[in-house]
Order: structure tokens, then C-alpha cells, then sequence
């Protein structure tokens, strides 16, 4: 492959399986590579594929912007820009350490802990619902299921509601993928609908506090410095959306990765004290968030390569996680892999996935209830992946089983 028809915007090619020989090419050749784009307002962008370079860019928060242009490849007009920056991804220091500081404390080991029985209750219940059929769309029925009803745990949505915020959440996504796609407005009037939602909800809870995150937030205050009304409502924003989709994909993954390596899924099996490395191994191989952006700061250099003040980076999370300086054979799926240091949640930087714990112990509980329940797991048909060079994403995973009496 020459380096001149590179194109990681294409999105047809993620359809069939994510080109991890494109990405292969530019760690040997070309790691820090600049990416012509044909996209609307897009000029280039400088496409990151080394491990070393990923972690770079996600760690140095002075030099790699995340407010500038938002975390996202797309381009968009200001008054889109100033909405995003309302959301912590998209804020640099010192917004960004003042509400990270703050919702940090919604999501302590022992917030997340005091979920861990409830969400056992949950997936025991889901996968009781299929066990009868012997068969499933593993994802839409199985995967889809969990995270959704835990997000509205967190965040203390009544049961009555939900369905309301999971269809507000889908369509705030928008997608790439004409099965997904809606008006072009469709996401901004979701967005309006969850914002006006979330902004009731909260003053409900400022009367009326549980014990779930949401109502922890609205109380929590350091140094005399509270999240204000509309911060806590982007915040609900934000977690409908980067809650779901993900934890949702890498479940999938951490499936369809036990299907196709037989031996890994007998060795769970049979000691289940691999889980916790077992859910390393699904995040690095299956790596749900492709990919985020930064813009830089001042003339600097990543990896020594000189980048331009404004310059677009682009950090490729999915090809970092096979870089072969790092992770010895990283086209192996080896659940007992130690060190496992992939950067599926971020490569260590100021805005680490804040959800990291929660998606953890909601991976370790499914796969517990899957291998608890389900036995001589196969694939029926071959699973549809998702058009989008953004998320690594399964839309379907139709699977059969025998269950465990
Ligand atoms: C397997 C599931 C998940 C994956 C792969 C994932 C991945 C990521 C990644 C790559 C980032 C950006 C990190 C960086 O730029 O350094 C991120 C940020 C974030 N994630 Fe997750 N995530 C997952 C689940 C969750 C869950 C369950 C929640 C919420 C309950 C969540 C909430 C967030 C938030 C709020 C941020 C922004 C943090 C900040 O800007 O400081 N994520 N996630």
C-alpha cells in the first residue's frame, strides 16, 4: 500500500472489518502522517497511529486543545463549537479541572460499587429474556440492553422515562450509517428534547434527592464551588451519549472475540479469576472510539514531527492498541496478556474516560451472566458492522446456545 492512497475517512471501508492494514502501513512508515481531506471545512489533518504519539497528544492538554475545535474530526461553525464546548469533552484547563474535580466525586470507586448488585440483577433478567429462543441478535437484545439501564441508574431516571431518553440519546448520535440515519435536524431537536428533560429532572431532584449520581452532583461542592444548573445538564447530555454506544460495542467485541478464539473462551470458563484481564484484552482488541482530536496550541512536534499552531491531530486509539512495539503478536487475543496498557479509555491524560470503572464492572458482570447461563456459543450469519471510521461498532451479532439448566 502506498502511503499517497491512504484514506482513513472513507467510511465504506470500516463496513467489512476495520483496515488495520492501512493503519499497519503508517505506524512502519509514516506515524505521524499528514492526511489530506476532502470533507466539508476539513484542510488535513495530521493522522497520530503510534502508541508513543497517542499517548503524546492525549497527555499534553497545553499543547493539544481540546476546546479549540472540539474532540471531534468533523468540522463545524462556531456557534456548534461554543454548544460543544459546554460538555467536558470539549474544554481545556481550567474549566475542565474544575468539573472534572466536581464529577469526579459522582464516580468513585464507591459510587460504583453501590451498583454492582443491581446491575447483576439487571443482566441476569436480560439474558433471561432470550435464553428460551436458544438464539438472539446478541447486540440489540443483549449488549444494547445493559448500559442503557445502567446510565439511567446513574442518573436516576424513573423507569417510566427511559425509553424516552434512549431514544433521545440514538438520535442526538446521528450516524454515518444509512440503517441509523434521520433528518438532518433530528439531532439537534433530540438534543433540545434531553436538555429540556434533563434541566426538569435535575430541579426534581434538587427537592427531592435519591442516592443515585445525578442527585450526588446536584449536592456536591468543593471549596464553596458547585456545578452550576446548566453544567449539570450538559453533563447528563454527555453521559446519555458516551455511556451507551461504547460499553454497548465493546461488549459485542468481548462476544464475538470469545466466539472466534474458542481456546480464550474455554479458559474463562474454567477459571473465572482471568475475568478482570480478560476485560483489558476485549477493550484493547475491540476499542470502541477509533479515534479523538486535537488541535494544537503553538508550532510544536509530536514524536519529534513538526505540527503547526491550529493544526488538526488526529489520535488513532484503535491502531495504538495494535502497535507492535508495545503489545507483543497484538493481532492475538490472549485474555491472560500482561502488561495490557491500551489506550481503549485514553492514553492516560486529563480527560481519561471518567466512565472507565463503571464500563469495567459492566463488562465483567455481563460476560459473568453470558458464561453463567449460555453454553456452545456460535455465530448463525456474519455480523454487521457499523459505517463509521469514529466508533468501531457491531449492529448485529446473531449467535445460538445451549442453556445451562
Ligand atoms: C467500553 C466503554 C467505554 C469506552 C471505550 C470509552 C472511551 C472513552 C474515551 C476514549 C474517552 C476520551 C479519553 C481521552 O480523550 O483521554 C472517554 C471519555 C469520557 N467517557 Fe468514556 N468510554 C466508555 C464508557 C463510558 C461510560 C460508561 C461513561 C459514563 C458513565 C463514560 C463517560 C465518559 C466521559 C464523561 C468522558 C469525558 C471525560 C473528560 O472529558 O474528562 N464513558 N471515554
Amino acid at each position: 500500500m502506498r502511503l499517497s492512497d491512504i484514506n482513513l475517512v472513507e467510511r465504506d471501508q470500516y463496513v467489512p472489518r476495520v483496515p488495520f492494514e492501512i493503519f499497519d502501513t503508517l505506524r512502519r512508515e509514516a506515524p505521524v502522517f499528514w492526511h489530506e481531506e476532502d470533507e466539508p471545512g476539513g484542510n488535513g489533518f495530521w493522522a497520530v497511529t503510534n502508541y508513543e504519539g497517542v499517548v503524546e497528544v492525549n497527555r499534553d492538554i497545553e499543547r493539544f486543545s481540546s476546546a479549540r475545535r472540539s474532540a471531534l474530526i468533523t468540522e463545524m461553525p462556531e456557534e456548534d463549537l461554543a454548544q460543544q464546548r459546554m460538555m467536558m469533552l470539549n474544554m481545556d484547563p481550567p474549566m475542565h479541572t474544575r468539573y472534572r474535580l466536581l464529577v469526579n466525586k459522582g464516580f468513585t470507586p464507591r459510587m460504583v460499587g453501590k451498583l454492582e448488585e443491581q446491575m447483576r440483577e439487571r443482566c441476569a433478567r436480560i439474558i433471561d429474556e432470550v435464553a428460551d429462543k436458544g438464539a438472539c441478535d446478541f447486540v440489540t437484545e443483549v449488549a444494547a440492553e445493559l448500559p442503557l439501564q445502567v446510565i439511567a441508574d446513574v442518573m436516576g431516571v424513573p423507569q417510566e422515562d427511559r425509553h424516552k431518553v434512549f431514544d433521545w440519546s440514538n438520535r442526538m448520535i446521528g450516524s454515518e450509517d444509512p440503517e441509523y440515519q434521520v433528518a438532518v435536524d433530528a439531532p439537534q431537536q433530540a438534543a433540545m428534547e434531553l436538555f429540556t428533560y434533563a434541566h426538569e429532572l435535575a430541579a426534581e431532584k434538587r427537592v427531592n434527592p435519591h442516592d443515585d449520581v445525578f442527585s450526588v452532583l446536584n449536592q456536591v461542592e468543593i471549596d464553596g464551588d458547585k456545578l452550576t444548573e446548566l453544567e449539570l445538564d450538559m453533563f447528563f447530555m454527555l453521559l446519555a451519549v458516551a455511556g451507551n454506544e461504547t460499553t454497548r460495542n465493546l461488549i459485542a467485541h468481548g462476544m464475538l472475540a470469545l466466539i472466534e478464539h474458542p481456546d480464550q473462551m474455554k479458559k474463562l470458563r474454567d477459571d473465572r479469576s482471568l475475568m478482570p484481564g480478560a476485560v483489558d484484552e476485549m477493550l484493547r482488541w475491540g476499542t470502541p472510539v477509533m479515534h479523538f482530536r486535537r488541535t494544537a496550541t503553538r508550532d510544536t512536534d509530536v514524536c519529534g514531527h513538526p505540527v503547526k499552531e491550529n493544526d488538526k491531530v488526529v489520535i488513532w486509539y484503535i491502531s495504538a492498541n495494535r502497535d507492535e512495539s508495545v503489545f507483543s503478536d497484538p493481532y492475538t487475543f490472549d485474555i491472560t496478556r500482561t502488561p495490557n496498557e491500551h489506550v481503549a479509555f485514553g492514553g492516560g491524560g486529563p480527560h481519561f474516560c471518567l466512565g472507565s470503572n463503571l464500563a469495567r464492572l459492566e463488562i465483567r458482570v455481563m460476560f459473568d451472566a453470558v458464561l453463567d447461563r449460555l453454553d456452545d456459543i456460535e455465530l448463525t450469519d456474519e455480523p454487521k458492522r457499523l459505517r463509521s471510521n469514529f466508533i468501531n461498532g457491531i449492529k448485529h451479532l446473531p449467535i445460538k446456545f445451549d442453556v445451562k439448566r
